[in-house]
């Protein structure tokens, strides 16, 4: 079976990664325009690089967790496609052969001046010179707020060719990910929304699993790999 997975904060969240909107998420402590906007870099690159030094230190730190775990066995048995909001790595190091990564990734460095790509460092400084133009504009190479997704018309393609589309742990409330179930219920494709609680878009789910995701998720795996 093809099945097209979406995940967001959610799935990492038991892994000791705060989410970004429940009561001590992450954009409690920090105004998204001051930290996941491309004026925010250019106002203070060193407050933006704080912010994803911090979140690269806790992703290093923390480890895969069951639901991880999970989605990695599934794509033994079906032909999976796993699309995440997330930036952590932690779908790669439990196990999932090949993730889309939408909003882009703590491991990678990005020049605001050419665009060159290469893998970040741990602690990244924002006078870092890019290693192709030599010019002090690096940044992480994450997708903010007003910034186009990276490989959309892969994952599009992917939600309306898929047999089952699944998401899971995120709350719908930023586009175009929340508008992947409704595009795959328009494209005759099974949906199911696996969350702690009902999101913004759980209307466009035909099925769901509520409950944590490392109880949630195993549970549905194993149901599909009988
Ligand atoms: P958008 O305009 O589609 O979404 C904006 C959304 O951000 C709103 O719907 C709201 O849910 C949320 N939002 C805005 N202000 C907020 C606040 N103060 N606190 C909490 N949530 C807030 O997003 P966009 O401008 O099209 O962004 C482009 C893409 O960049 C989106 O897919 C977004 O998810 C992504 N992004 C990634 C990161 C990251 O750290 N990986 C950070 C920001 C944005
Ligand atoms: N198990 C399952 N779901 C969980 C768990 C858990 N243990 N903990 C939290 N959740 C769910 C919440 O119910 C919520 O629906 O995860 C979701 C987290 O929502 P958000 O914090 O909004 O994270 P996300 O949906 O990934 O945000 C989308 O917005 O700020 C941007 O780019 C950023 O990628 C992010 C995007």
């Amino acid at each position: 079976m093809r099945i097209t997975v979406l995940t967001g904060a959610g799935i990492s969240a038991e892994s000791g990664i705060r989410t970004f909107r429940a009561t001590d998420g992450l954009w409690e402590e920090h105004r998204i325009e001051d930290v996941a906007t491309p004026q925010g870099f250019q106002r203070d690159p060193a407050l933006v690089h704080r912010f994803y030094n911090q979140r690269r230190a806790d992703a290093a730190r923390a480890q895969p967790n069951a639901a991880h775990r999970a989605l990695a066995q599934l794509a033994q048995h079906h032909q999976v496609t796993l699309v995440t909001q997330n930036v952590d790595d932690l779908h790669e190091r439990g196990g999932s052969p090949e993730v889309i990564h939408m909003h882009g990734s703590l491991l990678g460095a990005l020049c605001a001046g050419c665009g060159h790509r290469w893998p970040a460092v741990l602690v990244m400084r924002a006078l870092d010179p890019c290693p192709a133009c030599g010019k002090p504009l690096t940044r992480p190479d994450i997708v903010w707020f007003g910034e186009i997704p990276y490989h959309m018309d892969r994952i599009w393609e992917a939600v309306q060719s898929a047999d089952l589309f699944a998401a899971i742990g995120t709350s719908g409330m930023v586009y175009p990910a929340a508008g992947m179930a409704q595009y795959a219920r328009r494209n005759g494709v099974d949906t199911i929304e696996l969350n702690l609680a009902s999101s913004a878009v759980s209307r466009d789910f035909t099925d769901r699993r509520i409950g944590k995701a490392t109880k949630v998720v195993p549970d549905w795996v194993a149901t599909l790999c009988r």
